[in-house]
């Protein structure tokens, strides 16, 4: 299994490329299973969770052609409505697949995605919804099968705030008979991205980015050509390390508007931040203070940038709490940043955290994603050498990890 190890205490200095948004990519693939055209991607990461979402797509005939960060998917020949478990297993998004192949082949079978590291995250919403829009589905034997001659729009509230839930049936529903409103739905920017690629494809619908969205089903959608917006949380995640190594980095081909709540929590850190046209710029002299951090559905502040707090929190001046009010097992990266001399309690969804004056190297294991982009940020700050084991996490995540670090002055390998 691979490792990283970090000598930690290096300032992030110099200018590091950001990559498109795999929560909008993820999505966008499974938006070629609405058509029998092809579908024109640019700015695609090159990461493990677009690769198993391609060859997912592959396995129920979508022909897929790639060339760095450019991808065309061809839907015309895709027969296959299925979606196994060791795929699912291995990537939870793939239930995005279940509302364009009901909507666009009339049925599904789709495994159900089980628990994850960081909570139950079940599907039920996604279900709900389909049935609200005529689909009959049954579960047996771990698997969604779903069936629909063609599906009707309806009115659909989320009672919880879902953003692949939002997806899935914002897919279904652009090729539904009649309109659907989606109540209470996810305004997360990926969400947008989505949207802005299905209209480009030929789909109604007005209201995204807000909690309502209207959907007007048309019978067949055409091709398009989409770039990928870039991705928030590695934006994100770059800023939170070179906040918290004191460091001076720029970012180029990101946005800052749909930043906004982690760069005004980095200033209250005491990060200097400059924003212009695609770039941000930011700067840090000395320790950061803490802040506390609550996470909600967007605009609030990311549950996937909670764990990179925790770790500026843990080094700041201060102290600080943390609420994570999406997922009710996200701290498992509390336990390994312990390990490395932090002080933080865990009494049910809130972390208190106490700011020592420096974390010293140790191993340590990653658990989620997330938490693995916490632990590297932590061994670039700690005293001595940082492994983190089962950095499978982190690959899925974050394209080129240790080569944008390097590049930035880190001093961080890959052990095989
Ligand atoms: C997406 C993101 C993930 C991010 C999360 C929250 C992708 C591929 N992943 O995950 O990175 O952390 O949003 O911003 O975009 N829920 C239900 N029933 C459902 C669906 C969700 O109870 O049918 C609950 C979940 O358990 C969770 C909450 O709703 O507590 C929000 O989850 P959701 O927004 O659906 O997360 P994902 O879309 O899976």
């Amino acid at each position: 299994m691979q490792k990283l190890a970090i000598q930690g205490g290096v300032p992030l200095r110099g200018e590091v490329r950001i990559s498109g948004a795999k929560n909008a990519a993820l999505p966008i693939m499974c938006a070629s299973l609405l058509t029998a055209d092809a579908l024109q991607l640019s700015n695609v990461p090159e990461l493990h969770d677009v690769a198993t979402m391609r060859k997912l797509l592959e396995q129920m005939g979508v022909k897929a052609c790639v060339r760095g960060s450019e991808m065309s998917l061809y839907g015309g020949q895709a027969n296959k409505p299925e979606a196994p478990y060791d795929m699912v297993k291995t990537m939870r998004a793939a239930i995005l697949v279940l509302g364009p192949l009901v909507a666009r082949f009339g049925e599904a079978r789709v495994s159900l995605p089980g628990g994850c590291a960081i909570g139950s995250r079940p599907v039920d919403l996604h279900i709900k919804g389909l049935q609200a829009m005529g689909a009959e589905i049954h579960i047996e034997h771990g698997y969604i099968h779903a069936q629909a001659k063609r599906l009707k729009g309806a009115r659909i509230f989320f009672d919880i705030v879902s953003v692949t839930g939002t997806e899935n049936l914002m897919m279904a529903a652009a090729l539904a008979d009649g309109v659907t409103l989606l109540e209470n739905a996810a305004r997360e920017p990926e969400v947008v991205d989505l949207a802005r690629c299905l209209r480009e494809m030929g789909a109604k619908i007005s209201g995204d980015g807000t909690d309502t969205i209207t959907i007007t089903g048309v019978e067949e959608l055409n091709g398009a050509v989409h770039s990928i917006m870039p991705d928030r949380i590695e934006s994100g995640t770059f800023l939170v390390a070179a906040a918290a190594t004191g460091g001076s980095i720029t970012l180029t081909d990101t946005r800052a508007d749909i930043l906004e709540t982690v760069l005004e929590k980095l200033t209250e850190a005491g990060a200097q931040i400059r924003a212009e046209g695609d770039r941000i710029h930011l700067e840090m002299h000395g320790r950061p203070k803490s802040v506390n951090v609550r996470t909600a559905p967007y605009p609030a502040f990311p549950t996937d940038m909670q764990a990179q707090f925790m770790v500026l929190n843990a080094m700041a001046e201060g102290s600080a709490m943390v609420v994570e009010t999406i997922f009710e097992n996200r701290f498992m990266h509390v336990q390994e940043l312990r390990r490395l001399g932090a002080l933080i309690d865990v009494e049910g969804n809130t972390c208190m955290v106490r700011g020592v004056d420096h974390l010293e190297g140790a191993a340590v294991m990653a658990t989620d994603l997330r938490a693995s982009a916490c632990l590297v940020i932590a061994g670039l700050v700690a005293q001595g050498e940082t492994v983190i084991d089962r950095i499978y996490h982190l690959d899925r995540g974050y394209e080129h990890i240790e080569a944008k670090l390097s590049q930035l002055g880190a001093n961080i390998r890959r052990l095989k």
